[in-house]
């Protein structure tokens, strides 16, 4: 069944261009541009608006009052549907990985300030996420609620529909686009990307938050688009996740420095810092060429900056090394 989408985000999203950073990746001046997908506007922004827009279109739909979702600690698309929920008058339950000991800063900050009620689910792997969201909404249906399940990352078919947006917005404003570079999380950003735009035209770089990232994309896009999706078919990079989701590698150190200093321009240490580094790798390994026009879609982040206490470290030393 489709449902129409809710407005939650602010868009176009503009599109700039980053000549300073093309000629630090080895690109010509007027080669690479930045689709500016962290200015989405709700809750900090962040690609997970364009996704929550129908998928949580569809939970309204539905007659829901309580939105539920599943994530890391410092899940982006766990702060941002607390977000849409807080702009549309609902609950929010949030069902996240492990306890509550650690680091509250970041998404975890904002997640409070939003009003979300948490829900820890120990240190369990995706499915046995998935069955403590679904405990939290069958005690929430006891209680009289009417809870909605957001999938995770808030990857669907139906969730990626907010990304062919994206890539029509993109056709118009880079229309001799060659490459949409995205970071490939839960799936479902890259899959709307490319079933509107074409597997050649988009480079998924993975962060490690799945076992499959490219069958994950291949599933949510094929109902998009008429064209045969398959994952060997798509163009994903798997060479940034270093030792695991959160760790923070040298080539992603040395990205998000990079952004800072030739444009101003502030990734996180999980998702664009790691579709950076992977683009600087696509440049070197020629997947990616001068003369082309390549798209970095930056899909925000920011917070998670602030819960990643290496990166904040890392940030800091610049600080200290800059001092006059
Ligand atoms: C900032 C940011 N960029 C990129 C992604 C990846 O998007 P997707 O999960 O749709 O693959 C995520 C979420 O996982 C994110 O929070």
């Amino acid at each position: 069944m489709s449902h129409p989408p809710v407005q939650l985000g602010t868009f176009p999203t503009p599109v700039e261009p980053a000549p300073r950073l093309a000629a630090a990746l080895g690109l010509g001046p007027e080669d690479l541009w930045v689709k500016r997908d962290d200015l989405t506007g709700l809750g900090g922004g962040g690609n997970k608006i364009r996704k929550l827009e129908w998928t949580v279109g569809a939970a309204l739909a539905e007659g829901a009052d309580t939105l539920v979702t599943t994530g890391a600690p410092q899940s982006n698309h766990a702060r941002l549907t607390a977000a849409a929920a807080a702009r549309l008058g609902l609950d929010v339950v949030l069902v996240l990985r492990g306890s509550p000991g650690g680091s509250r800063s970041g998404n975890l900050a904002l997640d409070g300030l939003l009003g979300a009620r948490l829900a820890w689910a120990g240190d369990v792997d995706q499915a046995g996420l998935n069955v403590a969201a679904a405990e939290v909404c069958a005690r929430l249906r006891e209680t009289g609620a009417r809870p909605a399940l957001i999938p995770f990352g808030g990857s669907s078919t139906l969730g990626a529909r907010g990304y062919v947006r994206c890539a029509e917005e993109l056709r118009a404003q880079v229309p001799q686009l060659r490459t949409a570079v995205v970071a490939l999380g839960s799936g479902g950003t890259m899959a709307g990307l490319v079933a509107a735009l074409g597997t050649e035209s988009v480079l998924g770089v993975d962060v490690g938050a799945l076992a499959d990232p490219a069958a994950a994309v291949a599933e949510f896009a094929a109902p998009l688009t008429t064209d045969k999706i398959t994952a060997e078919g798509l163009r994903v990079r798997r060479d940034q996740v270093g030792s695991g989701y959160a760790a923070l590698t040298g080539p992603v150190a040395e990205a998000l420095r990079l952004a800072a200093r030739t444009e101003g321009i502030v990734l996180d240490p999980v998702y664009t810092g790691r579709a950076l580094a992977g683009l600087a790798a696509a440049v070197r390994d020629g997947d990616v060429r001068p003369g082309q026009k390549t798209v970095f879609v930056h899909t925000g982040g920011l917070p998670g900056l602030f819960g990643h206490t290496e990166a904040v470290a890392y940030a800091e030393e610049g600080a200290v090394t800059h001092a006059l």
